[in-house]
């Protein structure tokens, strides 16, 4: 059986004050035996995420990591620093990084070996554009995401790892995936790894994202290849970010 889990990613969102009051939020909030929270901040808020949540069993990611360990790249996080400040899972590969940052599939790739390489789990977005689900290409463009990783990483990296389908139209959009059409994707993530590995399938959290609010997620996560979600705008309210973890426990 697999876990639930919940994903919050703040995106570039918060202050100081903003991000204390998310805390005490989430500080509050009861465990579900059977499914995990998290939440992804903005770099600099990541010690005192961590630190505020130490007590609670909320672990915390991050939102990019540079595919190199250290040097001189301006700007860059490496995984290894991602680390040592108690991260436990990054993401890799949401469409916003590969679409207003040229985050190619081989980038995403590296990014995803050099997370493992120290410990992080790296959680894969995959996704198709509203024009690529208009002529017909969803199932072969997510697959040739998840490929150019499986290709690079190698089968068994995906017992390490967390995939999240997050359809480009329905991100911040209010436009949710109806739970068919999720689902149908996430049987076919599913079953492009089973190819190559069944054990990594049959244990592989798939996650949802795009406009998962409280009043959608119980029905998303009813279906059988939905784990869990990787959510954008409502994690940042702990009110529903709460009621969707508790939709999924
Ligand atoms: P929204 O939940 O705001 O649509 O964002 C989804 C997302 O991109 C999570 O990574």
């Amino acid at each position: 059986m697999r876990r639930g889990l919940v994903v919050g990613n703040w995106k570039m969102h918060g202050s100081k004050a903003s991000v204390a009051e998310l805390v005490t939020g989430l500080k509050r909030l009861t465990s579900h035996a059977d499914a995990d929270l998290a939440v992804c901040p903005p770099y600099v808020f990541i010690p005192s995420v961590v630190d505020g949540l130490a007590a609670t069993d909320i672990t915390v990611g991050a939102q990019n990591v540079s595919d190199q360990a250290e040097g001189a790249f301006t700007g860059e996080v490496s995984a290894g620093m991602l680390a040592e400040f108690g991260c436990r899972y990054v993401i890799v590969g949401h469409s916003e990084r590969r679409t207003l940052f040229a985050d190619s599939d081989k980038l995403v790739a590296a990014k995803f070996v050099a997370a493992q390489q120290v410990g992080l789990t790296p959680i894969l977005c995959v996704g198709e554009s509203l024009a690529q689900r208009e002529a017909g290409e969803t199932l072969t463009l997510v697959e040739e995401q998840l490929l150019a990783v499986i290709d690079s990483a190698g089968i068994q990296a995906l017992s390490k790892a967390v995939v999240a389908y997050e359809p480009i139209w329905a991100i911040g959009t209010g436009k949710t995936a109806s739970p068919e059409q999720a689902q149908q994707v996430h049987a076919h993530i599913r079953q492009v790894v089973a190819k190559a590995s069944s054990t990594v399938a049959a244990g592989l959290q798939i996650l949802y994202g795009g406009s998962v609010k409280a009043d959608n997620a119980a029905e998303l996560f009813a279906n059988q290849d939905i784990d869990g979600a990787l959510v954008g705008g409502a994690s940042l309210q702990i009110e529903d970010f709460a009621a969707i973890y508790n939709a999924a426990g």
